[in-house]
């Protein structure tokens, strides 16, 4: 069963001559750490992707050593705890995909390094959909127990529960943290995490067209110049 069709947003990074917007991206990361981080991991992102993009180096070194990874066998084969480096990948909010199961009633957020990618819809889906439950399910929809009701989600019975209210976080350049602008960040941010070479990408466009734009107009102008003569 498909879900409702998602609202098209003008992103902002989907021009063609737009890079990502990095206090966006950077506010993303901190939905993405302080709400999503709990049920779902974003496990193809190590700390140091975040350096140049969200964070200065010493704020992703700072934030990886919050956490404690399992150290390399030593001489006697025993493995200790370490805390994070930049090379380390965000953790994982649970041991395995049973712990994970075992706290959400038997669902499994998955990991949401490629959900931009991998869900028909992209940035208008995930956006629909977490700001998209309503207060209650419309009249006459059944949802099954422990489900929750949201017209975007395929088969409009989803196991996680609206997570973004106004507020929740508190941005530090200040802006206003509203369910839709915490959906939009984290949305954008998500799209930085599955396509984090877009920028370079678009970069290398707007040369390839400067260049190839100056090198015409040399042709043209050598053109006639040469054919000047016998005019
Ligand atoms: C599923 C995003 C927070 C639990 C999903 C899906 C997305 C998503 C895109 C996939 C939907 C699909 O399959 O089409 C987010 C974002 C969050 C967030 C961006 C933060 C803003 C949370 C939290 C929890 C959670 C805090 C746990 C309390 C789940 C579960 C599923 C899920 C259990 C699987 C749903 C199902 O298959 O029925 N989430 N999520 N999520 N999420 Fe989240």
């Amino acid at each position: 069963e498909e879900g409702l069709h998602a609202t098209k947003y003008p992103w902002v990074h989907e021009k063609y001559l737009k890079t990502f917007d990095h206090q966006a991206l950077r506010r993303g990361f901190q939905v993405y750490q302080e709400v999503c981080a709990s049920c779902h991991s974003l496990s193809r992102i190590p700390y140091r992707s975040l350096v140049g993009v969200t964070h200065t180096v010493d704020e992703a070194k700072a934030m990886a050593e919050e956490n404690e990874y399992d150290s390399e066998p030593n001489d006697e084969g025993e493995i200790e705890k370490r805390p994070g480096k930049l090379s380390d990948y965000l953790p994982s909010p649970y041991k395995n995909d049973e712990a994970a199961r075992a706290a959400n009633n038997g669902a499994l957020p998955p990991d949401l390094s490629l959900m931009v990618k991998a869900r028909h819809g992209g940035c208008n889906y995930i956006f629909s959909l977490l700001t998209g439950y309503p207060e209650e399910p419309p009249a006459g929809a059944t949802v099954q127990e422990g489900l929750n009701f949201n017209p975007y989600f395929p088969g409009t019975g989803i196991a996680m529960a609206r997570v973004l209210y106004n507020e929740l976080v508190e941005y530090e350049d200040g802006t206003p943290a509203s369910t839709s602008q915490m959906a939009k960040d984290v949305v954008e941010f998500l799209n930085w995490a599955a396509e984090p070479e877009m920028d370079q990408r678009k970069k290398m466009g707007m040369k390839v067209l400067a260049i190839t734009s100056a090198l015409f107009a040399l042709s043209v102008w050598v053109k006639r110049y040469k054919w000047s003569a016998i005019k």
